[in-house]
């Protein structure tokens, strides 16, 4: 039985034909009711409050646009996002940087630009940046990323709040090393920050993040240090197949200004601004990745591959972290008659699955299969492994369609090689 998947207003089939396949693509307008859900559930808890769309999830210049007209702030973790940001034309004065290892080059270039904030991850940056703003004798106005020794109970490898983790200062000497800026002419110490993982779904551990934190920031200000922000980051996990563990950040976030208001206002203590880092609960859903359907192999007694014209090469998240993404035919409906319970891989030569185990509608050669929620970490984690061409990625904005990265070509792929001269 046909049925057209429409995404965001549009015939998936249709751009699968008109823009080629593997391809991305995301919705503005998706995007923008994640963040109006977000603005909203501040707005209603009353609080002063700051949203930074964490880049690394999905960054290009046309999506630094799109939150730059939003005033949406950016939180970037490299001197190429930062760059991405600035070429965009993004107002430096909403743009954070972080990184647990910065460079010196990075910190220049985020000095040079005049951004809003940086994320001191360490006693040793710390120095360096102090270094670096006595030599241009500009101001820069910091936060320092805490390690509250939160358990976000998530992958491990996004599990990031935890004692042992590269990620912070250690909450036993933060107080110390931050009350040194004091000394230090050009930095402003203005909050404190921490991310306590990737893909979380315990509330406790954000409400315990958030305990700890306020915490801190009280002594601090009764140390007489005037802080003003504190940065909770990212983090919120989001269902990926249906019947996933779910965290509603809008139902979270009134509760958490509550808890923080409770610990500051009670005692006549000015509440910090609130902000928050998420990346994925922006732009995961806003996010598809059409394929077309290649080989369907049936191996009697074992199970059917279908394999499509990406995978690991586009999408790293299932090798990485066993992720696991839903995924429909596009131009079928799912019936009891036609479901066909089957193995989708990639056309990577190594066991790239992308979904172990989905019911499809009796897919064929030439179908258009679309895996959804791909809008975070799947076109900024892509790699041209087995020199594949990365796909393009296509925007659609109300009725619109059009291209915001183009396809690699295979001229891409060798642009940049070079034959020394004894070859
Ligand atoms: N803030 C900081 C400082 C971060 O390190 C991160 C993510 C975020 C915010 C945004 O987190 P989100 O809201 O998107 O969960 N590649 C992994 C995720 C790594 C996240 C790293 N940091 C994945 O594909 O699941």
């Amino acid at each position: 039985m046909t049925e057209h998947f429409i995404f965001s207003g549009h015939d998936t089939e249709d751009l699968a034909a008109e823009y080629g396949t593997p391809l991305y693509v995301f919705s503005e307008d998706i995007l923008l009711s994640k963040a109006a859900s977000l603005k909203n559930a501040f707005e209603s808890a009353g609080a002063d409050y700051e949203i930074n769309y964490a880049g690394k999830a999905f960054l290009n210049t046309a999506v630094c646009r799109i939150l730059d007209r939003e005033g949406l702030s950016l939180d970037t973790a490299s001197g190429g996002e930062l760059y991405t940001a600035l070429a965009a034309g993004f107002d430096p004065a909403r743009i954070t940087l972080h990184g647990s290892n910065k460079s010196e080059r990075e910190l220049r270039e985020a000095l040079e630009a005049g951004i809003g904030r940086i994320v001191v991850d360490s006693e040793d940056e710390l120095a360096r940046i102090d270094a670096l703003t006595r030599e241009y004798g500009i101001r820069a106005e910091i936060l320092f990323r805490i390690n509250p020794g939160v358990d976000a109970h998530t992958n491990e490898l996004i599990n990031t709040g935890k004692t042992d983790t590269k990620f912070g200062l250690p909450l036993d000497c933060a107080a110390r090393v931050i009350l040194q800026t004091a000394q230090m002419p050009y930095v402003d110490t203005i909050g404190l920050h921490a991310h306590i993982g990737s893909q979380v779904t315990d509330e406790e551990a954000f409400v315990a993040e958030a305990e700890i934190m306020s915490g801190l920031y009280r002594e601090l200000l009764e140390r007489g240090l005037p802080l003003r922000e504190l940065n909770l980051g990212g983090g919120f996990g989001i269902a990926y197949r249906t019947g996933d563990e779910t965290f509603e950040p809008e139902i979270y976030i009134p509760k958490m200004v509550e808890r923080i208001r409770g610990i500051f206002e009670t005692e006549g203590l000015p509440m910090p601004r609130l902000m928050i880092e998420p990346g994925r609960f922006l732009s995961a859903e806003a996010g598809i990745t059409l394929y077309t359907i290649g080989t369907v192999k049936e191996i009697e007694g074992v199970r059917t591959y279908v394999s499509v014209d990406g995978g690991m090469a586009d999408n790293p998240r299932p090798a990485l972290y066993g992720a696991d993404y839903e995924a429909l035919v596009c131009g079928r409906r799912l019936t009891p008659e036609n479901a066909k319970k089957v193995r989708v891989s990639g056309k990577a030569c190594e066991t790239d699955t992308l979904i172990g185990e989905i019911e499809l509608a009796a897919p064929r050669t030439g179908d258009i299969l679309a895996v959804r929620h791909t809008g975070a970490y799947n076109y900024t984690m892509a790699s041209n492994y087995n020199r594949l061409a990365k796909p393009a990625v296509v925007l659609l904005s109300g009725e619109k369609s059009g291209v915001i990265v183009e396809r690699e070509t295979y001229e891409d792929l060798t642009s940049r090689d070079r034959i020394p001269d004894w070859l």
